[in-house]
């Protein structure tokens, strides 16, 4: 057999202790499958005494991580650390400056660095790889680079963070609360560092950033995602969406539409959705990530598993590891940096859409019929409203609307009309109703 495939491996927290377990389980099938053996050399963290639950004693221990690109005994650095810049982003620029392949699982980076690293990469002749980075287990990247290569992408969408996933799954089945869903999710090792990523769809945002880069060969642009996360959600809009047909869930959509000048232009949102509940997406539950794939000749793929957790993400980094053991060493976003099309934002006004819109309102006269005018003054048509009884007099009261399809502008237009209006009591949540 061929000479091992020499791993150094910075990040020994969730992620990289779950790497190496699975080498340690599956060590011989993965040589059998790579043609060579993955071996580990090198190990880095920040702290050298705590127990991870697995034994670190058979490999060399590097204080300063970034040390680890500069190993002559190492041809493959993964970086399990985090972060979109400081030590994360120094060990990746220095393992692809010194010719090593590069592995991470690392969105945030790749979001706000990855054309930088690719361009490290092909100069280098490296792999840079990230399956892990997107869905954790789910090999959407591979699906989208290897299986559907062949199709024009019309569509990229889907659950893209698993904890909230969890939080809105688990709200929705318990009735239970906010804040004490979210600790169980980060005790379960799903969230982020910050946990602020996962639950403002940041986290959602790089990663759909990274799929869209894929999937329209455009150069990544994840400060033009249009994102909200979930902490506005109140129960009562899970329970009042559950009485309309709908669950809600936290959706990343990506596509390309003709700009005013005929360019091509790219739209990518993150915000929860109403997804009505005989979608696929709809059944997706728990810490589970789901992403559909629209393409011109396969038609929809579903790609669907664990999106957290670290035996699905260690899955991902090692079936990258095992790819670069095999040689692939193909252009990280598939295409070379230098042939990804620099794609606006599109505009997203004239996009046609059905909406979900929650008012909190004093309840007083007159106040429906402020709603209703400035809806009406907007051109926009309801389908259905709802408004749940007053707790107690002149207290506040939750006003739900649906709407007929319609451009998105005209949705602004009315909540343009409502700003500042002494009847409404905290600013109007706005979701649209994800089509089928
Ligand atoms: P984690 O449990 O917090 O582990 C991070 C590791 O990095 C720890 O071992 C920590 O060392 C080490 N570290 C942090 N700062 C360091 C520094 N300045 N110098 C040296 N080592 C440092 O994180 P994780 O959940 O494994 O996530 C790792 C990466 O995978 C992140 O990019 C994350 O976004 C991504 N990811 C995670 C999941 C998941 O389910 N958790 C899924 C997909 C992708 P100590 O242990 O000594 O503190
Ligand atoms: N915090 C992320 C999530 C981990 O909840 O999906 C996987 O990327």
């Amino acid at each position: 057999m061929a000479d091992p495939l020499r791993i150094a491996l910075a990040g020994l927290g969730t992620v990289g202790a779950g790497v190496i377990r699975l080498i340690e389980a599956n060590g011989e099938l993965i040589a059998r499958r790579a043609g060579r053996p993955v071996e580990i050399v090198a190990v880095s963290a920040r702290d050298r005494t705590k127990d991870r639950g697995v034994d670190l004693s058979r490999f060399a221990w590097e204080d300063d991580m970034t040390a680890m690109a500069s190993r002559a005994d190492v041809d493959v650095v993964v970086e399990l650390v985090g972060g979109s810049d400081g030590p994360a982003l120094t060990l990746a620029r220095n393992a692809l400056g010194a010719g090593k392949s590069l592995v991470t699982a690392n969105k945030a980076m790749i979001a706000h660095h990855g054309l930088a690293l690719a361009e490290l990469a092909e100069k280098a002749e490296v792999a840079l790889k990230f399956e892990a980075a997107v869905a954790g287990g789910v090999p959407v990247i591979k699906g989208l680079r290897e299986g559907a290569s062949a199709n024009a992408i019309e569509r990229v969408y889907g659950i893209l963070n698993g904890t909230c996933n969890y939080i809105l799954s688990t709200m929705e089945a318990t009735g239970r609360d906010f804040g004490d869903v979210l600790k169980e999710a980060q005790k379960l090792g799903y969230a982020e560092a910050d946990p602020t990523f996962d639950i403002e769809g940041i986290d959602a945002s790089h990663k759909l950033s990274i799929l869209a880069a894929i999937a329209f060969g455009a150069k990544i642009d994840f400060p033009s995602v249009e994102t909200e996360g979930i902490s506005r959600l109140r129960a009562a809009d899970i329970e009042q969406a559950a009485a309309l047909g709908f669950v809600i869930r936290l959706i990343g959509i990506a596509d390309t539409e003709l700009g005013a000048n005929g360019e091509d232009t790219l739209f990518q949102r993150v915000c929860p959705y109403l997804v009505p509940v005989d979608h696929p997406l709809a059944r997706v539950n728990g810490p589970t990530n789901a992403v559909v794939v629209e393409g011109n000749f396969a038609g929809r793929l579903l790609f669907q598993g664990a999106g957290a957790g670290d035996g699905p993400t260690a899955s991902a980094v090692v079936a990258d590891i095992i790819d670069i053991a095999r040689g692939d060493v193909g252009a990280p976003f598939s295409v070379p940096v230098n042939a990804l099309a620099p794609m606006p934002r599109a505009d997203a006004g004239h996009r046609v859409a059905r909406d979900y819109l929650r008012f909190m309102v004093a309840d007083r006269p007159g106040v429906l019929a402020e709603i209703a005018t400035a809806m009406r003054d907007a051109g926009v048509s309801i389908e259905s409203l709802i408004q749940k009884g007053r707790q107690e007099e002149g207290g506040e009261v939750m006003v739900s609307i649906v709407t007929h399809g319609g451009p998105e502008a005209n949705v602004d237009r009315a909540l343009e009309l409502l700003k500042g209006s002494p009847s409404l009591t905290e600013p109007p949540l706005v979701l649209q109703l994800l089509d089928n």
